[in-house]
Formats: structure tokens, sequence, C-alpha cells
């Protein structure tokens, strides 16, 4: 038993930093701050908040947004300390390990793969929607055996359809076009995702202030039409009312649903590694590129749900079909073509991220080191691991549909939330003399009130997301049963 609780020493992190077979430090506080809005905005914002405006909120999901927003924001002051005290790659995985010991790492390194990588399947799919939306403006048509995931869910009757097609063709050839860049070098990637930042915040401020001339305060009454709570607790609704599919709605449902799109901004700590001054650019990036995305989502949703009756909003494209609602066609051009854009670097990032999280934990023995610590020898980035998780992404992105992969994921990333705010309590009782060039603030305060409203936004999620949420975690401790538990460096120290 002793072994599972056996804890990194923070010691031994800094140690290690100092090792070969490092990453490059190219990135600074700019950088990092875009890589945090590239992995933001995307296709939360542009596919996501249709969904959840028309079937879980209303025009409330403005709230929604503020909920999702907080929880974020007590999770982000606690990843900003951590980031600047352990400024190494493998984020909330390596601060577990540190933390409450191996087995709570293996957990949470296990649950960011499926923070990351089913995310970025995900994001595929919101790539492929806007896409095929873009080409229709060209006048040009994806066939339709290649168009989508061979089935969906039908949220108003809450059952599985065969959508007529084989496999999603665009999401697959995007997943495949990332993977070469990502290999090519963090340098490449980084500049490559600057560029995609800097036309989707253009896009993003286009909205709003296009937008906002359309707006009709007729359209926000009803504000809350399914009610401000859709809470549920394993199976039972126990706040609220429950959809068609049995599922809570209401602003809290909503709020647990939109939560997709502020994944991201933690990927800024897995960055640590290839940050020239982790320590102070780090949590600047953490929690700039939060701060802009909130504001900015708050914005698009209340300019959205005015723009169109919250129960006409289109689920595949919403914002640019907002703009075809309204008569403005070459708005709606333009939004499609950002959010292909914004989507990219959504996936460029998180694909970014993914690897090297497996690379912490294959430099501590829990996942085989000569393929998944592998750094390329000439570009520097682990390429092979870089590799799998496209294969794992593209299969994902081309077969199971967008609403099944979204609330899984967030799921994930709430538990790994949660994980980290109890992290930095744990953390403050162990090493209370450790240097923090950033503090959270009111500890033990903020990192509770991050565990309470990341639990109350798991709680708000369809039930069916915490038996996939036990299933993938079983399947991760079988794992570590039968090879990080043997491999583990830490053991052999
Ligand atoms: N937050 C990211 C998005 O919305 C995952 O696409």
């Amino acid at each position: 038993m002793k072994r599972f609780f056996k804890r990194k020493p923070l010691s031994l992190l800094h140690e290690e930093m100092k090792g070969e077979n490092r990453l490059r430090r190219v990135l600074g506080p700019w950088s990092l701050t875009s890589l945090g809005i590239g992995c933001i905005i995307g296709a939360g914002i542009f596919v996501i908040t249709g969904y959840a405006a028309a079937y879980k909120a209303g025009p409330a999901l403005l709230v929604s947004f503020i909920v999702a927003g907080l929880a974020c924001v007590f999770a982000a002051l606690c990843y900003a300390e951590f980031a600047a005290l352990a400024p190494v790659a493998g984020s909330a995985y390596t601060y577990a390990y540190a933390t409450l010991g191996e087995l709570a790492a293996w957990i949470i390194g296990w649950d960011l793969v499926l923070e990351y990588t089913v995310a970025s399947a995900s994001v595929a799919h919101g790539w492929s929607k806007y896409f095929q939306n873009f080409l229709g403006l060209l006048g040009l048509k994806v066939p339709g055996l290649v168009s989508a995931a061979p089935f969906d869910f039908d949220p108003s009757h809450g059952t599985f359809l065969a959508t007529g097609s084989w496999f999603d063709l665009p999401a697959l050839v995007i997943v495949a076009v990332l993977v070469i860049v990502l290999v090519v070098g963090i340098k490449e990637s980084s500049r490559f995702n600057n560029a995609m930042v800097a036309v989707k915040l253009s896009v993003v401020l286009l909205v709003i202030g296009a937008g906002m001339f359309f707006v009709k305060a007729a359209n926000w009454h009803p504000f809350a039409p399914f009610g401000w709570t859709g809470l549920s607790l394993f199976g039972q609704t126990v706040l609220g009312q429950a959809g068609p599919d049995g599922a809570p709605v209401g602003v809290m449902a909503g709020a647990a649903m939109i939560f997709f799109a502020y994944i991201g901004f933690d990927s800024v700590s897995t960055h640590a590694e290839e940050a020239r001054n982790p320590q102070r650019d780090v949590p600047v990036g953490i929690i700039a590129s939060l701060v802009i995305c909130t504001v900015l989502y708050i914005a698009v949703t209340a300019v959205l749900t005015g723009m169109v009756p919250y129960n006409q909003i289109d689920v595949d494209a919403p914002v640019a079909a907002a703009f075809a609602h309204v008569g403005l066609p070459w708005v709606q051009f333009i939004v499609s073509l950002g959010a292909v854009v914004g989507i990219t670097s959504v996936m460029l990032v998180l694909m970014l991220s993914q690897p090297r999280v497996l690379l912490a934990m294959a430099r501590d023995g829990l996942l085989p080191p000569r393929f998944f610590a592998a750094v390329h020898p000439r570009f520097r980035t682990p390429w092979k691991s870089t590799i799998l998780t496209g294969i794992m992404v593209g299969s994902m992105a081309a077969l199971i549909p967008l609403g099944v992969l979204a609330e899984l994921v967030n799921i994930g990333t709430l538990f790994a939330f949660v994980i980290v705010c109890s992290a930095i309590i744990v953390m403050r009782y162990l090493h209370p003399e450790a240097e923090r060039p950033f503090r959270c603030p009111w500890v033990p305060l903020v990192p509770l009130l991050g565990i309470g409203f990341c639990l109350l936004l798991m709680f708000s999620l369809p039930p069916a997301n915490w038996l996939r949420l036990a299933v993938w975690m079983l399947a991760g401790m079988l794992i570590y049963l039968f090879y990080g538990r043997q491999h583990s460096k830490l053991h052999s120290k």
C-alpha cells in the first residue's frame, strides 16, 4: 500500500529539470498566453453554445458561462501556484505526484489523456462542421459518405441515430496535418498558433461588434426557460427538470456543458518546461488567457441569444448561422472562416499538450520510456507520442459523435481540477517553506471553492458520464497495476 502513496520529492523535480533530454526553452509570456487562448476559444463557443442554449439553458446560458468561468478561475489560481513551484512538463500529473502520491498521479495522468486526447477528437468534429459550413458557402460539398461520424445523438428524443455516413474525413485530414506541424517543432507550432489566435480574436470581436446591432431584447424572454438549476446526483435529478433524454436541464446543466469552452487554460502549465522564465510567465499565461476568454464568452453569448430566439439557434454552426439569420451573409462567411482557423489552434495546442504529459509519465517509468519519452534528435519534440496521439485523436474524431465525446471530456477535466485544488492545500501543509513565486490567494478558501464548484458541475452532467469516467479509470488502473507499478522509477530508488 505504501507504494501507492509514495510521493516524488520536490527537490527531485527541481533536480530533474537540469538533466539532459529536456525540451527547448523558447516560450515567453505572450506566446504562453497565446497558447492558452489558442487552446480555449474553439468548438465550445463556436459550436457547443448553440446546443447548450437550445436544449439546456436558453438565454440564461450567459449565467452558465459565469458559473463555469468561476470554477475555472479558482482552479486557474491553483494551477498557477503549482506551475511556478514545479515548472516541469506534466501539469496536474506532476503536481499530484509531489503531493498525493503515485497512485493519484497515475489516475490524474490517465485522466489528462481523457482531457487532451478526447477533447482534441471532439474539437475535430466541430472543426469539420464549420469547415463543411464554409465549403457550403463556396458552393462545395464533402461527399455525404465521408462527412460525419457514423452515428449521432438526438437530444430531442434522447436516442442515437445512424447518420448514413461512414466516417468524418475532414476531421481525419486536419488531425494528420497538425501532427506534422507538431513533430517539426515547438517554435513552429507556437508561431502557427500565434497567427491563428490573431485571426480568431479578430473574428470574435467582429461577432460582438457586428452582432450587438441585431440584438432584440425580446429574444431574452423568457430568460431561463429551462430553469435556474439542473442538478443530478448519480442518475437522479435532484434539482430542476430533466430533458427528454433524462439528463438535467437548466442553468447548472448548461454550465456543466459549456464548461468545455474553458478547457485549455490549464494546458499552459504543460508547457512550463519550454518556457524561458516559467516561474513568472506560466502563471501570467494561465490567468491572462482565462480572463480574456471569459469576458469574450459572456459577450458572445449575450449577442448570440439576443440575435436569434434560443429555440431557433442552429446547433451545428450557431455563431455563423446567426448572421445568416439577420441577413449578413458576409459576416457569416468571415465567422465560418475564423471558426475553422480558431478551432484548428485548439486542436494544435491540445495535441501539443498530450505528448508532454505522456513524456512526464514515461520519465517516471509509469509508461514505457523508450516510446513515450523519446525526444526527436533534430526537432527536440516528443515525436513518437505525438504521432500516437494523432492516431488516437484521428480515429475517435472520425467515428464517435461530438456530444458523446464532449461531456466525457468535461467530467474528466473537472476531476483533474478537483485534484489540483486539493493538492494545493496538501502542498501548503507538506512544504510550507517551499519558494512560491506565485501564491494562490486565500488558501484554503480559494481551492475549497474550486473543489465545490467543480463538484457541482460534475453532478450537473448527465449521469452516463459518471459511468463512462468509471470505465475509463478502471482501464487506467489495469495499466497501472500491470505496468506502471512494476516499472516506477521512484520505487527503484
Ligand atoms: N475550450 C476548447 C474549445 O472550446 C476545448 O474548443
